[in-house]
């Protein structure tokens, strides 16, 4: 009897061991198959993501070929150091894909992201860099390449400070560049005026954009100084936005007025609100 029962609880414990043990091992099995696929789709997804974003885009003006798009894209860093990838190299990109001029609405930002796309979303009155066919695929994504290989990564990517000439930060370069080239008649920027220095001469805008800014084809430059309603910490006589003005190509006028960002989401709310003179 009392042998009976140790036998039984033996073989008990026995058939509990076999199952735990076949647990982990589907377990295992199920952990490798999905990081097998994470990996797979990590490969492929990148340009997947690229063209079906675009297609969204160009949805709208059937103008341009996806496919086309993605190949002079890809040249610019595929194969090359992820560190070793100037601006120049979407040259061909840019001229593959060029900008349509959208005169007197366009919106540049400098340290203001969330609050102007919160804005042009929700009204259609500017086009910002992200609004474009490239920004718009492009944005918040990381991608690089690799010497001897002609895959796109996702990770393992240079960061944006890590080197200078890494393929995300010298796209945002190249194509902020080719944004303010095509930058024409009444042009608005949304600068931060809850920090000190709110034109910064290392910034994108300040050391890209304004630089190209051409009074051939740009009327005037209206900085709209985004305060916090209960603390400014800068106003249009801010020192920086002196230093703006003297960047700027001769002829261009310059503006400046400070809005208090409930303004601006009072704006962007309203739709009975007329787009430019809101604020
Ligand atoms: C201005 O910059 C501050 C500090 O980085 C940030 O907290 C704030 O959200 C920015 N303001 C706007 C309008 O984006
Ligand atoms: C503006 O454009 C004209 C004509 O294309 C060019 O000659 C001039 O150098 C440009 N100026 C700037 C500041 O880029
Ligand atoms: C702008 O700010 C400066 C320094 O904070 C202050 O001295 C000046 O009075 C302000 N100007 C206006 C017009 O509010």
């Amino acid at each position: 009897m009392e042998q009976r029962e140790r036998s039984g609880s033996k073989k008990r414990r026995r058939s509990r061991c076999l199952l735990v043990g076949a647990g982990v091992a589907v377990l295992i099995f199920i952990i490798v198959v999905v990081a097998v696929a994470v990996s797979l789709q990590d490969k492929t997804d990148f340009k997947t993501t690229f063209v079906r974003r675009c297609e969204e885009f160009t949805s709208k003006d059937k103008q341009l070929d996806c496919e086309t798009a993605w190949t002079a894209f890809e040249k610019a860093y595929v194969g090359k150091d992820p560190c070793e990838v100037p601006m120049g190299a979407y040259d061909p990109l840019i001229a593959a894909t060029p900008f349509k001029p959208s005169c007197n609405r366009m919106m540049f930002w400098s340290k203001t992201k969330d609050v102007v796309h919160d804005f042009t979303a929700k009204k259609d009155c500017f086009v910002t860099l992200e609004d474009t066919l490239l920004g718009s695929v492009l944005d918040g994504l990381t991608w690089c390449g690799k010497e001897g290989s002609t895959e796109t990564f996702t990770t393992g990517c240079p960061g944006w400070t890590q080197c200078e000439h890494n393929p995300v930060r010298s796209f945002w370069n190249r194509i902020s560049a080719g944004f303010a080239d095509a930058a024409c008649g009444d042009v608005t920027a949304m600068l931060n005026g809850s920090i000190t220095t709110p034109f910064h001469p290392a910034s994108i805008f300040g050391s890209i954009e304004v630089k190209r800014f051409n009074s051939t084809k740009m009327r005037t430059l209206n900085v709209v100084l985004v305060t916090d309603d209960t603390s400014p910490v800068a106003n249009c006589s801010n020192p920086s936005l002196k230093d703006l003005q003297k960047e700027l190509d001769k002829g261009i006028k310059y503006f400046c007025k400070e809005v208090t960002d409930s303004k601006i989401e009072a704006c962007g709310s309203d739709p009975q609100k007329p787009c430019g003179s809101c604020w």
